[in-house]
């Protein structure tokens, strides 16, 4: 039975300002160095932010690692020798092209430009003013820092922009040491910088970010068959996120947009209230990096494939999410705002798999603190548990589910007789009794992923 009757008008986002403010009010996500203005491009994970993301990163890993025999684990250092970069062609080659309005200041990222007015030649004019736009320039993504007591041209060192690198150049060192035969793949998560020209949209563009990323090694003659398993296993990844199917759509690119790296890519999207956006690529780049670091450092790539009888440099479909993008996706779908008997209620209907609090405790009264705390200690053996006694039980409804907890439980004073609490869900907001012996087992169930 429906314990607030009349839902009605299910009002999303159309902008991500309320999103933005309900993640720093309830310690989601803040801005970063906020009280000495922010600093554009840079955010901080918040209480329930950093639960939520790691809870993303573990559905990937057990995903792409944990249930696969064909994929192992990596975690590389951030700064790397530059010659990687030489290598990899990202010095030569990461950039954007931008124009600058003589006139307001405004800088625009041209493909961004060009998309967003529906036109294939770069404008002269300012969009927003009419002023006049400079020459496209280039600006380089990478950020730079130095490594060791002298800061010159041969101390300099890079933030990497993405983690694939460190995988490739590691690659006959875990092929070695795990004795694992192509088709294989390496998968990391970590930290990866670019100096974008237009952060922007809250975390979505970032100049600090994570990035999931898996790259498997196939045979030339498999890089299609492997393709188009990881296109669909990526998909099916998604929608297990509990992300919306109308909402998630495959982009090919087109020629002139693929990566110095790519041979063919197709891009997982998610319809933002901002458009259609990234969330993942998938691609296949081919033996290009093998190939350039074999190339570079002098060191043999190759490898030698004991079934084909044939030494060979793998290819490698790669598949690179982001992980702080995937966490906004996720907020961003499962946020909304209902009209319930004349009054509003904001929720948060994430999959109960990846919710930052699982449980929220509550006694019906402060006179049942004692059993009520005790039944909370027990649960939170298992999930991560919130004890509440503060307000009304209403109120305490709304709080959690503004921040996303699925489940409440309540004991009240028919729970120290018949030995059972009220069990509230989230989203139907239905309430049962269930007995406390079986209360553990009924959330675990109900909390696995479907
Ligand atoms: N190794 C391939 C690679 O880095 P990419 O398309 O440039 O490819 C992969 O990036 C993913 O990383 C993107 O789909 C996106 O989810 C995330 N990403 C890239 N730039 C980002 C940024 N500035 N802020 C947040 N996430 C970003």
């Amino acid at each position: 039975m429906a314990n607030d009757q009349q839902v009605a008008d299910d009002q999303e986002l159309d902008s991500l300002d309320a999103l933005v403010s309900l993640c720093k009010r309830r310690g989601y996500i803040f801005q970063s160095s906020e009280i000495y203005g922010g600093l554009n491009g840079f955010w901080d994970y918040g209480p329930l932010g950093v639960e939520l993301k790691n809870n993303v990163f573990d559905f990937w890993w057990d995903a792409v690692v944990r249930q696969r025999e064909d994929v192992v684990g990596y975690d590389a250092s951030i700064i790397m020798h530059p010659k990687v970069w030489e290598a990899s062609g990202h010095l030569g080659n990461f950039y954007d092209m931008m124009v600058d309005c003589t006139e307001c200041k405004r800088r625009y990222r041209t493909d961004h430009l060009m998309r967003d007015l529906g036109i294939s030649e770069l404008p002269k004019e300012c969009p927003n003013c009419g002023g006049e736009l400079s020459e496209p320039r280039e600006f380089g993504l990478m950020f730079e820092t130095f490594v060791g007591a002298t800061k010159d041209s041969q101390s300099v060192a890079y933030l990497r922009p993405e983690t694939a690198q460190a995988i490739f150049v590691n690659f006959r060192n875990v092929q070695m040491s795990t004795r694992m035969k192509v088709p294989f793949g390496i998968a990391q998560r970590g930290k990866a910088f670019r100096n974008e020209v237009t952060p922007r949209n809250f975390t979505f563009r970032s100049r600090e970010f994570e990035q999931m990323e898996m790259e498997f090694f196939v045979h030339e003659s498999e890089e299609r068959q492997w393709f188009d398993y990881w296109r669909e296993a990526r998909m099916q990844w998604y929608l297990g996120l509990g992300i919306r199917e109308e909402r998630l759509r495959f982009r090919e690119h087109d020629a002139d947009e693929l990566a110095h790296y790519a041979r063919y890519t197709t891009d997982v999207e998610y319809q933002f209230p901002f458009g259609w956006q990234e969330l993942e690529g998938i691609c296949n780049r081919g033996s290009f990096d093998l190939s350039m670091h074999n190339k570079h450092s002098g060191k043999d790539q190759a490898y030698f494939d004991e079934a084909r009888q044939e030494k060979y440099v793998p290819s490698v479909v790669e598949i690179s999410a982001g992980l702080d993008r995937t966490v906004l996706t996720v907020l961003v779908d499962a946020f909304a705002v209902e009209q319930i008997n004349g009054e509003e209620r904001t929720v948060l209907r994430l999959a109960p798999h990846i919710a930052p609090r699982q449980v929220a405790v509550f006694p019906l009264s402060k006179k049942l603190g004692e059993q009520a705390r005790k039944l909370a200690d027990e649960l939170q053996r298992r999930f991560n548990v919130l004890y509440d006694e503060q307000g009304s039980i209403g109120k305490r409804y709304r709080r959690e589910d503004e921040v996303g907890t699925p489940f409440c439980v309540t004991f009240d004073f028919n729970s120290l007789d018949d030995g059972r609490a009220t069990v509230r869900d989230r989203d139907t907001m239905e309430q049962e009794r269930v007995a406390l012996d079986a209360l553990a087992e009924y959330l675990a169930d109900k909390l696995a992923p479907r």
